[in-house]
């Protein structure tokens, strides 16, 4: 590539600086399918004779083989994975070699070769999504009787059911899954044939491309397409979201494996041990994921930084769009599969979840609406209820336990019928609102998610 232009040879310094092949080598499959899609166009326009695209075809199978079986030598001085392949196919088959890259700049061929490998990730991430979603259902169908608290503010606040917490973390996932897919609708859009920035004076069938590469839609400028990394942006801010739900479905996942919560234990195989404290049993699967979001993050960040100063069309920067990338998807890629792997395998101690459920003052917005129910406005209720919390709290009895006279004291709306307000089973059946967590509601999603899945 130096040839001709330059007198002296790259400053090794440099040449180490700005070689990107230690990175995007991974590209490989992509770069040459792109090739072969190419050197096609090259054949119908009759740049390529029959023979010469046959020995292209040829000669890229045998290399992608090579880099498959790990014999294949990188080099550094060849800057990136366009040109290593480039240049070993023209030393392997000569003059038709040095054809191939006719109409076309490592500028649209780097944007396709990105493309290509954000949908075929994203397919990977999505299938992954899918085989989590299908965990956390089965979870939920087993777990539909297990009473557990809700919390606000990391508060008891009302009793759910187990089942219904891991509902919504299913609802979290397919909006990751939209998202994820949709975000591969962007990338869906063949680059090939911009060139550099303004296409070529030699005219390939773009249409055929993309046919071959299978994109529904060709770029439509060509300053545009080799400057285009939203679709990176998009799957980087998608792989983000996914890292901010696993994360925060970690710390819940955290604290009820705490001996304070003791709602869950994690399996051995899940765990790990301290090098200190022998009775140490710690979810570093949990902690790593919910760890691993802050780099998820800054990947994110890395990139829309990257581009938010570039001029219209390539610039070398663009190069530095792969590493966060790359690290992103594989990062994402783990932590859907340990935490689909880990998750069957978590013991729930329903009774001591059941336990915390049961408390009274769970109840004590349902001992509201039982006032509601008999004619007081809200606001009344819930001070008049108030009042009973703290009267409870304050000579240390469950709220379910108040004398009698008390009650009546407070309110004589106050019957002796409130006796069925304080059963969670019996408020959590009233909760029949679209999305609320009825039985009946929460079997009902469960079979909706079973068909869909
Ligand atoms: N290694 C480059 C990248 O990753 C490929 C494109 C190089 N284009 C160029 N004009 N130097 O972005």
């Amino acid at each position: 590539m130096r040839q001709g232009r330059f007198e002296q040879p790259a400053n090794e310094t440099a040449q180490l600086y700005s070689e990107s092949v230690s990175i995007d080598w991974r590209l490989y499959a992509h770069d040459i399918r792109g090739s072969l899609a190419h050197a096609a166009a090259l054949a119908v326009a009759g740049i390529l004779t029959k023979e010469e695209h046959e020995q292209i075809e040829a000669g890229l199978t045998v290399i992608e083989a090579e880099i498959a079986a790990g014999e294949f030598r990188w080099e550094r001085a060849l800057e990136d994975v366009h040109m290593n392949i480039e240049s070993a196919l023209t030393k392997r088959i000569g003059a038709a070699g040095a054809k191939l890259h006719t109409a076309r700049s490592r500028n649209d061929q780097v944007a396709l070769d990105l493309r290509l490998y954000v949908k075929a990730e994203a397919a990977e991430v999505c299938a992954r999504l899918r085989a989590l979603q299908r965990v956390l259902l089965d979870l939920a169908e087993r777990h539909q009787k297990a009473l557990m608290p809700g919390y606000t503010h990391l508060q008891r606040a009302q009793p759910i059911s187990l089942a219904h917490y891991f509902l919504a973390q299913i609802e979290a996932l397919e909006r990751d899954y939209s998202r994820v897919f949709a975000g591969a609708e962007r990338a869906d859009v063949m680059p090939l044939g911009s060139g550099a920035i303004a296409g070529s004076t030699i005219v390939l069938d773009r249409e055929l491309i993309a046919r071959q590469l299978g994109f529904s839609k060709l770029s439509q400028n060509s300053l545009d397409a080799v400057s285009d990394r939203d679709f990176a942006c998009e799957f980087l801010f998608a792989l983000a979201m996914i890292g901010l739900h696993l994360s925060r479905f970690s710390e819940d996942l955290i604290l009820w494996s705490t001996s304070e919560f003791g709602f869950i234990t994690f399996s051995d195989a899940f765990s790990t041990g301290s090098s200190l404290m022998p009775q140490k049993k710690n979810p570093d699967m949990a902690e790593l994921t919910r760890g691993k979001s802050g780099r998820l993050y800054g990947n994110l960040i890395a990139l829309l930084t990257t581009m938010k100063g570039l001029p219209a069309s390539y610039n070398r920067d663009l190069q530095e769009d792969k590493r966060p990338l790359f690290d992103s998807v594989d990062t994402v890629r783990e932590a859907l599969d340990v935490f689909a792997a880990m998750l069957p395998e978590v013991t729930v101690n329903s009774a001591r979840m059941e336990e915390a459920a049961t408390d009274p003052n769970l109840l004590a917005t349902d001992l509201a609406e039982y006032l509601v129910k008999k004619g007081m406005p809200f606001r009344e209720a819930h001070e008049a209820v108030g009042k009973l919390v703290a009267r409870a709290a304050a000579v240390s009895i469950p709220l379910d336990q108040i004398s009698r006279d008390e009650r009546q004291k407070t309110s004589p709306l106050l019957d002796d019928d409130v006796a069925a307000v304080f059963d969670a089973r019996h408020s959590l059946a009233q909760r029949t609102a679209m999305g609320a967590p009825s039985p009946e509601n929460v079997a009902a999603q469960i079979a909706r998610w079973r068909a869909f899945l």
